[in-house]
């Protein structure tokens, strides 16, 4: 399946279309610390899968839609009804407890709102403004077909570490960190409430070396800068140069050209 059903900072559909040469052929689980709107995951479907994000709301979507996606979209269907200004607005202020609700609230602002994309402020809360695009159920849905996809995988709301520590030899392990680097922000950081920091990058190496360790297949994404190739020990990894447009244009200001770094291990 080649879309996600959320547009997420960050997403990966650039990396699906222009590097899946790069995949290993051969698995044993899909690893996912930091799933997003999981790109890759969705194009691989993997039959058994770890997946985690340290959002809380994004993993309650994906459980509503994977045990209750017929709920979700009935709600969707409703949201779509009724999408004016002052209905984006009660929704945005809502704090639903059910998780299909949850998960229709987040899909709805998700495609409703000012750029399409899920950003938080310092208190956690969902503060983008209305924006122009009022096409709330998309033909590239299939909540059917993702609930299918979803069985045999593992969600969870945690810290990577957590999720990367699980990986075995024969897992294949796909990184996905929000961009930062020591002296500058490269690129978007404004996921969720907790920022990602330098010693989370320190930190995400030293939990990645262990599981090159065990044998676990590795692949990374992550910012083409000099701080962060020397986290990783050029004897043990592969570099590459990859090179993306970038389609945040209201928060970075502009579609600029930005160099990626792909680093991969045991593949
Ligand atoms: C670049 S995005 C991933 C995009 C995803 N690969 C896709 O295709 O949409 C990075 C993700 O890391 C999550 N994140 C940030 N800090 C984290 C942490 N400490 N542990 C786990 N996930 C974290 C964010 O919530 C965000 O969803």
């Amino acid at each position: 399946m080649d879309s996600t059903f959320l547009k997420w900072a960050g997403g990966k559909n650039w990396f699906v279309k222009n590097y899946s040469d790069l995949l290993p052929q051969k698995y044993n689980r899909y690893v996912d610390p930091f799933l997003g709107g999981g790109a890759l995951y969705f194009h691989l479907e993997p039959k058994k899968a770890i997946v985690s994000d340290i959002n809380d709301e994004l993993i309650i979507t994906y459980q509503a839609i994977a045990t209750d996606w017929e709920r979700v979209t009935d709600r969707l269907k409703l949201h779509a009804q009724n999408h004016c200004k002052e209905y984006y607005y009660k929704i945005r202020q809502s704090r639903p407890r059910a998780p299909h609700a949850i998960a229709a609230r987040m899909i709805y602002l998700n495609r409703t709102c000012f750029n399409g994309i899920y950003r938080v402020n310092r208190s956690g809360e969902f503060n983008v403004p209305i924006g122009s695009k009022t096409t709330v159920i998309l033909p590239t849905d299939h909540f059917d077909k993702r609930a299918q996809i979803m069985r045999g995988t593992k969600f969870q709301t945690c810290d990577f570490e957590k999720t990367i520590n699980k990986a075995k030899a024969g897992d294949f392990l796909f990184c996905d960190p929000p961009y930062a680097v020591m002296d500058e922000k490269s690129g978007f950081v404004g996921y969720s409430k907790n920022l990602f920091s330098w010693d989370d990058q320190v930190r995400l190496s030293k939990a990645i070396e262990r599981a090159r360790k065990r044998g676990v297949m590795i692949l990374m994404t992550n910012v083409n800068h000099p701080t962060i190739r020397g986290l990783y020990d050029q004897d043990k990894y592969r570099f590459l140069d990859a090179s993306r447009k970038c389609c945040i244009s209201g928060i970075n200001k502009g579609r600029n050209t930005y160099n990626e770094l792909i680093i991969l291990s045991n593949i």
